[in-house]
């Protein structure tokens, strides 16, 4: 079987995921590798369904760990149905957020313990982890005033509560990073879409 590449980008809202994955597939095309690029729950219909049971806003009694239970089952349906296929046929596979962000966001940010939301985690995905995960990098203040410059909004006093969350959110992926640094390389997603795509870029061929 060939063996393909799984690559994982995280970090907080507005660190610059979604600009960095768009750079980075255009650059490994360009060295002639075939690229999927991803997300969960990626078009995955099983995975879309469930995903629905848990952003329904009839759905206020919803217990944490449902939740992240929930979670946990479109990972594992999107990982069956479309990362492992493209694996198996050689492809580079990127995905935008995978497991840690259940572990920082939820686990840590939310309080559920990271251990515990591993524990289940590792039921969805049978230790089929990424060989590198990019944790693009930013300040909670920083990245908030991107998504706010982008939907065109100021930055509101929710918002504002809200930054110490995403705060946590930081300080998890900066623990996750601790415990497996062979596996999550942090980047510095402060500085320009094309610094930040270089440095990518250098650890992805540094690597493979
Ligand atoms: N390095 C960067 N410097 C400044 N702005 C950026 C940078 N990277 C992305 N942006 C902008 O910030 C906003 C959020 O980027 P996005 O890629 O959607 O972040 P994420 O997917 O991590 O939430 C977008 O408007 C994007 O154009
Ligand atoms: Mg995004």
């Amino acid at each position: 079987m060939k063996k393909g590449l799984f690559l994982t980008i995280e970090g907080g809202e507005g660190a610059g995921k979604t600009t960095l994955i768009e750079g980075v597939v255009l650059a490994l095309r360009a060295q002639g590798r075939n690229v999927m690029m991803t997300r969960e729950p990626g078009g995955i219909p099983i995975a879309e369904q469930i995903r629905n049971v848990i952003l329904d806003t009839a759905n206020t009694s919803m217990d944490a760990r449902t939740e992240a239970l929930l979670y946990a089952a479109a990972r594992r349906q999107h990982l069956v149905e479309k990362v492992l296929p493209a694996l198996a046929q050689g492809d580079v596979v990127i995905c935008d957020r995978f497991v840690d962000s259940s572990l920082a966001y939820q686990g840590y940010a939310r309080g559920l313990g990271i251990e515990e939301v591993w524990s289940i985690n590792q039921f969805a995905i049978e230790g089929f982890m990424p060989q590198l995960t990019i944790w693009m990098d930013i300040s909670a203040e920083a990245g908030i005033a991107r998504i706010n410059a982008t939907s065109g909004r100021e930055i509101n006093r929710l918002d504002l509560e809200s930054m110490a969350f995403h705060e946590k959110v930081r300080e998890g992926y900066r623990k996750l990073m601790a415990a497996d640094p062979d596996r999550i390389v942090r980047v510095d997603a402060e500085q320009t879409q094309e610094n930040v795509l270089n440095d990518v870029i250098a650890i992805i061929n540094r690597r493979f």
